[in-house]
């Protein structure tokens, strides 16, 4: 039972095979990294010219490693949201044509759930499962949401506990390692640095929100450490770390550490801290709030390696008495293989989409 995958809703390119939502045969992403670094965020209509230059020859790529051919598939699974709706459509248009042309199944798939399959995937390419109900943090450049996830007959429901009010958790990232100089997408640099601070050495107040507890908020935070760098006068050496940014693709640890003095190493373990620190506070308090046999993070965030430290510490303790799952990094971040994951339950049930699939970039799950 082969499922073919395809992801286009942001930046990368990505196709999969993968059989009975538990072996990838096969996961190609080809990263848009060269085309938006320079503009340190991602250009949609930029993303969607890159997506129809790489669509072709990715999922060919990846029917050939899977050792497949079409007619050994037995559907196309494909992400219809949420997303840039450029960039879905180029995924969605070629998922139809493949199911057209070789009268395969379409399944549409929401992007979240993709990221929350991505952990099943991986507890089940281990030969385990995951426990549940489920406590299910997304957390990545596009969102940051918590549901608790139940499974009954193979079948999956969710219900969502808490999102984030504005930025997302990886958004709050890039955008702090945007104005203090570091190059797109500034979340894996920000990993790489803040072990050299001290994550103690700037005070960060908890965000105020009225309304329902366990929804998140990082832009006050974001607002935080842009009045920090202001009060600390650190215009030249933001703008040493850009013209490093310009001049190098994708500079080493050892060289952002050259234009990066300890005060701003303090501040960037500072931001990181509370930043997992409040992940890891909202996502433990909604597992109180529900019968949860396991905790599953998923998304770019969850390659972060603090996160992951603090998460795995905590896990089977009094306050987090259950385990606790990551993706490995490669399947943590966009790509296609939990996308047909995604779809596998979907197939087996005979829920199928048509040919009248639309893309929705606003999408709930
Ligand atoms: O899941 P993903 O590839 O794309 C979206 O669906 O958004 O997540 C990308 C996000 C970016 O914001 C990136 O900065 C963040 O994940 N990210 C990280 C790390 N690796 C990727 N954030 C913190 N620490 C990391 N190691
Ligand atoms: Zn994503």
């Amino acid at each position: 039972m082969l499922i073919l995958g395809i992801e286009t809703s942001c930046d990368e390119t990505a196709a999969a095979v993968v059989r009975s939502g538990e072996q990838v045969l096969s996961s190609v992403v080809a990263s848009q990294f060269a085309t938006h670094g320079r503009y340190g965020g991602v250009v949609p209509e930029l993303a969607s010219r890159e997506h129809l230059r790489a669509i072709v020859p990715v999922v060919r790529q990846a029917i050939e490693e899977a050792g497949a051919g079409y007619a050994q598939l037995s559907a196309v699974a494909v992400t219809c949201g949420p997303g840039l709706a450029g960039s879905l459509l180029v995924g969605v248009c070629y998922a139809k044509a493949v199911s057209l042309a070789r009268a395969l199944p379409l399944i549409g798939v929401n992007h979240i759930e993709g990221h929350v399959h991505s952990v099943v995937l991986e507890r089940k390419q281990n030969g385990e499962q995951v426990e549940f109900p489920s406590l299910a943090l997304v957390a990545s450049g596009g969102h940051t949401h918590m549901f608790h996830v139940q499974r009954q007959d193979g079948q999956y429901r969710y219900e969502l506990l808490g999102r984030t009010r504005d930025d997302a958790a990886g958004e709050a990232f890039d955008k702090v390692a945007k104005l203090l100089g570091f190059s797109y997408p500034g979340g894996p640099v920000i990993d790489q640095l803040a072990s050299h601070g001290n994550p103690k050495a700037v005070r960060f107040s908890p965000p105020r929100m009225k309304g329902n507890e366990l929804d998140f908020s990082f832009s006050g935070l974001k607002t935080a450490v842009l009045r920090h760098v202001r009060a600390a006068g650190m215009e030249a050496e933001i703008e040493r770390r850009r013209a490093l940014g310009r001049s190098t693709a994708r500079p080493t640890r050892q060289q952002w550490l050259e234009v990066t003095p300890p005060a701003t190493l303090h501040l960037i373990a500072s931001f990181q801290q509370t930043v997992v620190e409040e992940l890891i506070r909202r996502a433990t308090r909604a597992a109180e709030s529900r019968e949860v046999y396991s905790l599953m993070v998923s998304g770019g965030v969850a390659c972060n390696s603090r996160l992951r430290e603090r998460f795995l510490g905590l896990a089977g303790s009094e306050a987090a008495p259950y385990p606790v799952y990551f993706p490995s990094p490669r399947l943590a971040t966009d790509n296609a293989a939990m996308i047909a994951a995604a779809a596998y339950p979907r197939f087996v049930a005979g829920r199928f989409s048509d040919l009248s699939l639309e893309v929705d970039p606003s999408l709930s799950l």
